[in-house]
């Protein structure tokens, strides 16, 4: 078919062909650890990457690639525009290794300091004992990321719609800077979806998701997948680690050999091959079912959360609300700009009495469940001061805008009063 499809058909049929042996249109779960050779020089060829087929190793063993899995890469690459994907068996484990895929001791990467307490911990501290070093600076002004970079930065790093803080992130700005310094600027995607931002249309060059997320979409399954747009030239010699001769694959230089398809050849080999945090085939099923319904879902997670952030922006019991929809500054400005005038399914909301009226909403939700996670059809709540953020230090956490009495909404696809009115009788349980 010559027609473009549409990203709500792409999500039911990308990388879709019914099994060759049953007709089942259901791609089966894959639930074995290796696959059989066909003979020795088949064997061998596979191990010498001879075997690649648009970038994907041919089965081998599921440590490496499984075709359940290959088939949730592909969905994701279509839906993002890309070139390819690989899937891991987390988010984290994902954006470990989309950093580590080209950085190493005595590099550095500059990241917003707007992040997921989790990755800004990997970040800030892992990554220091590894002798990589993460420069974090303030995204509202993008020449930050200009001024932060030097000779030994290997990348940009920013979250489309940060966790928890919402005030999203500049792509276009940030990439047109990366662009003239000639690095990769990667894009973790998960709280915006791919339903409300293509990061490659505004000329980020990787995108990763923790698909546990919106992907996912009920709670069920840990998965994570890192997906190229093909377009940075990654034999560029600003990321040695993709150009320099690598002792773990016979010396080859992965940018010369595999050229737009080296940064992912690169990190299924080492990355999945060595590091091993691979995605189970089971959890490859769940999520590719998830993203069958993800565009239905975000149109009805943004109404509803529209709907909860106006009520709460006039509540007694509330400081401040945190939502780029109700935001008359630059955090609505690039929602417009790159998340199609839409702002996710995610409030926060700075409420009365600190810690102990933070702590008070989360423990009254009767239909919220006091959760750390984010993106089900149920709706979740959390104080982040108490829990996410705690291995935060303190000045760190508000300077990210992560207040002591912040809690962190993110509204599901119930009735959008039954969730009000939940909101409301916590609220009122904070002490004047
Ligand atoms: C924006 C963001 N990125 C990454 C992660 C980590 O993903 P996972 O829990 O799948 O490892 C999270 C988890 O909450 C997140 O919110």
């Amino acid at each position: 078919m010559t027609h473009q499809l549409h990203p709500e058909t792409m999500a039911i049929h990308a990388g879709q062909k019914c099994d060759p042996s049953t007709g089942s249109i259901i791609m089966p779960i894959h639930q074995t650890a290796a696959f059989q050779f066909d003979d020795a020089a088949h064997a061998e060829g596979v191990f010498l990457l001879k075997e690649l087929k648009d970038g994907q190793h041919e089965n081998i063993y599921t440590r490496v690639g499984n075709p359940t899995v290959t088939q949730f890469e592909k969905r994701i690459t279509a839906l993002e525009g890309g070139k390819g994907a690989v899937a891991f068996a987390s988010g984290m484990a994902a954006i470990a290794a989309a950093v580590l895929n080209v950085c190493r001791v005595g590099d550095n990467f500059v990241a917003s300091r707007n992040l997921y307490g989790g990755v800004s911990n990997l970040f800030q501290n892992i990554f220091a004992d590894f002798g990589i070093e993460c420069r974090m600076v303030d995204h509202d002004d993008p020449e930050n990321f200009r001024k932060a970079a030097d000779d030994k930065t290997r990348l940009f790093w920013g979250e489309t719609l940060p966790n928890p803080r919402l005030n999203v992130f500049p792509i276009g700005e940030v990439a047109k800077i990366a662009d003239e310094m000639g690095l990769p600027l990667m894009i973790d995607n998960t709280c915006a979806t791919t339903a409300l931002c293509r990061p490659f249309e505004h000329g980020a060059h990787v995108v990763v998701h923790s698909a546990t997320k919106y992907i996912c979409g009920h709670g069920s399954t840990i998965g994570g997948v890192v997906v190229d747009s093909g377009k940075y030239d990654w034999a560029n010699k600003n990321v040695p680690m993709m150009t320099r001769k690598d002792p773990s694959m016979h010396g080859i230089s992965w940018a010369e050999k595999f050229g737009d398809l080296g940064y992912l050849i690169k990190m299924r080999v080492t990355q999945l091959r060595d590091m091993g945090a691979s995605l189970a085939p089971m959890n490859a099923f769940l999520l590719t079912q998830g993203l069958e319904t993800l565009h239905m879902r975000m149109d009805k997670h943004c109404e509803n959360a529209h709907k909860v952030a106006t009520f709460l922006a006039n509540h007694p019991k509330v400081n401040n609300v945190f939502y780029p929809g109700l935001d008359n500054g630059d955090s609505k400005k690039w929602a417009d700009a790159y998340m199609g005038g839409r702002y996710g399914g995610m409030v926060g909301v700075d409420v009365k009495g600190g810690v102990e009226g933070g702590k008070t909403v989360s423990s009254n939700l009767q239909l919220f469940y006091h959760v750390a996670n984010i993106g089900d059809v149920r709706s979740m709540a959390i104080h982040p001061a108490s829990t996410t953020h705690s291995q935060v230090p303190q000045d760190m956490r508000e300077k990210a805008g992560i207040t002591d009495g912040f809690v962190r909404l993110c509204v599901g696809t119930e009735n959008a009063d039954d969730l009000i009115a939940d909101l409301d009788q916590a609220l009122n349980k904070i002490k004047a």
